[in-house]
């Protein structure tokens, strides 16, 4: 009746923009990301307490985040065929949660492993993966490592809406990621409102759709062939892209800021300068730069020479796994 799990964040290269249901969580387009390490979540979770109990980083959970850990526990409830009853649930980070990174993909991925373990059902990274997106949409491709996509899907119950690993963490092991943190603060307008705002009010946003859509399949492409440069190129007008989706919304939503602007115009001269450097921005002002092994230390110092204040530097994360120790 208990279990653990631990996942990684993930950084998407072609973004997940916009839900078609907002309350099972399904995306218009489909999405592709690469899972991060050393950067990870552990959870563990009980069934048979005496109430739910809901505990992230050290914190009693509240309101809406409290309400998502509970409606995939109930979930996991509805598919067992034992009675499990109330559900303690305690879940740690090791990363700052002000490192821009979404740490709710790697809280739900751990949660939904967790959680399915906990009420003795079979591992099974479908399931999984569709419970994760129960929580947080991006949950769903921190199920596995490496490089994982999310499909879209048809139906309208989101059976077929879940991450499938396209390439394992040994795929390219030399691929960097380096977050560069301008901006420690918590983001004003959360994902889930910014996307659904975008929706409603920009008329850019059908052509969002079909062009994340069709550089799915590319993505996928240049990451079989490791072409980083042609990788790199993608990964910026995508980002650009869903961030202009958001700037053409009425009223205008602009997650940039001074700091981003600046260090992202300095890419453009490192590459001139021979530094394969490219980067990739989720909604919030953290840029993340995608570079190889042989530059993550010129990476990190072009970070720090424009004002970053903190830099991570990860490599390709593996799948999500259960641990034999537990958290309580
Ligand atoms: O899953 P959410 O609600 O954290 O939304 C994630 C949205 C982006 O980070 C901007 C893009 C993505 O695909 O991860």
């Amino acid at each position: 009746m208990k279990a653990t799990a631990l996942a990684h964040p993930n950084i998407a290269l072609v973004k997940y923009w916009g839900k078609r249901d907002e309350a099972l969580i399904l995306p218009h387009q489909s999405s592709l990301s690469l899972t991060l390490s050393p950067m990870s979540v552990t959870t563990t979770v009980e069934f048979g307490a005496a109430s739910d109990q809901v505990e992230l980083n050290g914190h009693v959970a509240k309101g809406s985040e409290r309400e998502r850990v509970l409606r995939l526990l109930e979930t996991v409830r509805a598919q067992s065929r034992t009675a499990l009853g109330p559900a303690r649930m305690v879940s740690r980070g090791d990363f700052p949660m002000a490192a821009g990174l979404a740490s709710s993909a790697a809280g739900f991925a751990a949660l939904a492993v967790a959680a399915r373990a906990a009420a003795g059902l079979p591992r099974d990274t479908r399931a999984e993966s569709i419970l994760a997106r129960l929580g947080s949409g991006s949950a769903c491709r921190s199920v596995q490592g490496g490089f994982c996509e999310w499909q879209r899907g048809e139906r309208a119950d989101g059976e077929d809406s879940f991450a499938v690993q396209r390439f394992d963490v040994s795929h390219w092991p030399e691929l960097r990621m380096v977050v560069a943190v301008v901006d420690r603060g918590e983001k004003d307008v959360k994902s889930r409102d910014g996307m659904k705002h975008t929706i409603e009010t920009s008329p850019y946003y059908p052509a969002w759709v079909k062009d994340a859509e069709a550089e799915v399949p590319v993505a996928r492409e240049l990451i079989a062939r490791k072409d980083l440069q042609a990788l790199g190129e993608l990964c910026e007008r995508n980002a650009w892209r869903m961030h202009c989706t958001s700037l053409a919304a009425d009223p205008p939503l602009c997650y940039l800021e001074a700091g981003t602007l600046g260090l992202i115009q300095h890419l453009r001269e490192a590459r001139k300068k021979g530094v394969p450097v490219w980067f990739t921005l989720d909604a919030g002002p953290n840029p993340v730069l995608l570079t190889d092994a042989a530059h993550e230390v010129a990476a990190e110092a072009l970070a720090r020479a424009c004002g970053a204040l903190d830099v991570i530097r990860c490599v390709p994360g593996g799948d999500a796994e259960l641990k034999q120790e537990h958290l309580f």
